[in-house]
């Protein structure tokens, strides 16, 4: 390969690698995280005035609503339905997540 062509092609392997690295960020989120955005978005940006922001919450007080609202420790309208959709290891994984995310 000449020295042109060879440019060329690490040219555009970098074009690649840039155009990947912001869906990479999303592909971060653990599975079913995203489920918890639609309701919960950052910035206080709540679907609605029912729904408690997690803004500012850390990881292991999410974590630990999500255990008891699987429990039924916790009361809830829709987060006892919702927490028992994940395993103890998802909720850690996305709460994990949840903090970082601002
Ligand atoms: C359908 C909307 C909805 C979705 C989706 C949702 N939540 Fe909630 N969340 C709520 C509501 C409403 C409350 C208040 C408690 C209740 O009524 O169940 C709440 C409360 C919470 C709380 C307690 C916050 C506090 O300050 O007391 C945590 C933690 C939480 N949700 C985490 C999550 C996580 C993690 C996910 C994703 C797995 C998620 N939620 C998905 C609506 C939602």
């Amino acid at each position: 390969m000449s020295p042109r062509a060879l440019r060329a092609v690490l040219a555009v392997l970098g074009g690649a690698a840039l155009a990947a690295s912001p869906a990479a960020s999303a592909a971060d989120a653990p599975p079913g995280a995203s489920a918890c955005s639609g309701c919960h978005a950052p910035a206080g940006r709540v679907a609605s005035p029912s729904i408690p922001p997690l803004d500012g919450l850390r990881a292991a007080e999410i974590a630990r609503a999500m255990a008891e609202y699987r429990s039924g420790e916790r009361p809830g309208t829709v987060m006892g339905r919702i927490a028992k959709g994940f395993s103890e290891d998802e909720a850690r994984a996305i709460a994990a997540w949840l903090e970082g995310r601002r």
